[in-house]
């Protein structure tokens, strides 16, 4: 089992998008047994995927421990894909997991599912808060979206710097170019630093996963950018296998 974490200091920069279009290639491609993570208080993945019956109960009495972790989780209509449910009562999980004080709790909940899955890939929410050491501490891959600017290269440079300081070091991280034009010269002075980072293209099809609600290799398969997508996967896999 391997707990991938899609993650960034910032919002809007194609975390979700990220985390949805790599689970699907996960359980379809790669024929993974997977689960789809939503920790978002915004429940963007959870909306992106049509689910039949929701939770009764809210997804913080997961963290609180009250309720086990499957009580969130419902399959997706996709084979292999799970997905385990978000809402706003996320918005203090923050809080919650300083209030505790237990560094690994995430971790352990993880732990009381994971037998069942191959992979797991977490939706997180932005902010380099004690949430996001907590996923850090878990993951074995943090996955980081960076739109080819200045600034945003900066928030990464922070997040690298956290990790080598705060966590040894010890979880992997691979930042990804997201939403590339490369017909705007800061994308192409971005790309030209970093040849090597896997780049997702800017493609309205994207877009429209939030009117389909769906992943886009279920409704796009063969658009650039789905493919642009499974090109990351495999070399995911790939970098996991070394791990
Ligand atoms: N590669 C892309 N091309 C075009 N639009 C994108 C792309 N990736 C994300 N978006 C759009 O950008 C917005 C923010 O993306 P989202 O995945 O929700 O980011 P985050 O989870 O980091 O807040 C959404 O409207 C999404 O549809
Ligand atoms: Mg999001």
């Amino acid at each position: 089992m391997c707990t991938i974490a899609i993650y960034s200091l910032k919002g809007g920069v194609g975390k979700t998008s990220l985390a949805v279009n790599l689970a699907w290639c996960a359980a379809t491609l790669s024929s993974r047994r997977t689960l789809l993570w939503d920790l978002d208080a915004q429940a963007a993945s959870t909306f992106l995927i049509k689910l039949g019956k929701r939770p009764k109960r809210l997804a913080d009495a997961v963290y609180e421990e009250e309720v086990k972790a499957g009580k969130l989780i419902r399959s997706t209509g996709i084979d292999r894909l799970d997905l385990l449910v978000a809402d706003r009562s996320l918005r203090g999980l923050d809080g919650l997991f300083r209030s505790i004080g237990k560094k690994k709790r995430l971790a352990k909940i993880i732990s009381t599912v994971s037998s069942e899955y191959d992979r797991i890939i977490i939706d997180c929410p932005p902010g380099l808060t004690e949430t996001s050491d907590q996923i850090i501490r878990a993951a074995d891959i943090v996955i980081v979206p960076v739109i080819p600017s200045p600034l945003s290269r900066r928030a990464f440079n922070e997040v690298a710097r956290h990790i080598e300081q705060h966590h040894k070091g010890r979880t992997a991280i691979l930042p990804v170019h997201m939403m590339v034009d490369r017909r705007r010269n800061l994308h192409g002075a971005a790309l030209d630093e970093n040849p090597d980072w896997p780049a997702i293209p800017y493609a309205s099809v994207v877009e429209q996963m939030a009117d389909r609600r769906e992943p886009l290799g279920e409704f796009a398969p063969r658009s650039p950018a789905a493919q642009a997508f499974e090109r990351l996967w495999r070399g995911i896999e790939k970098r996991i296998a070394k791990l």
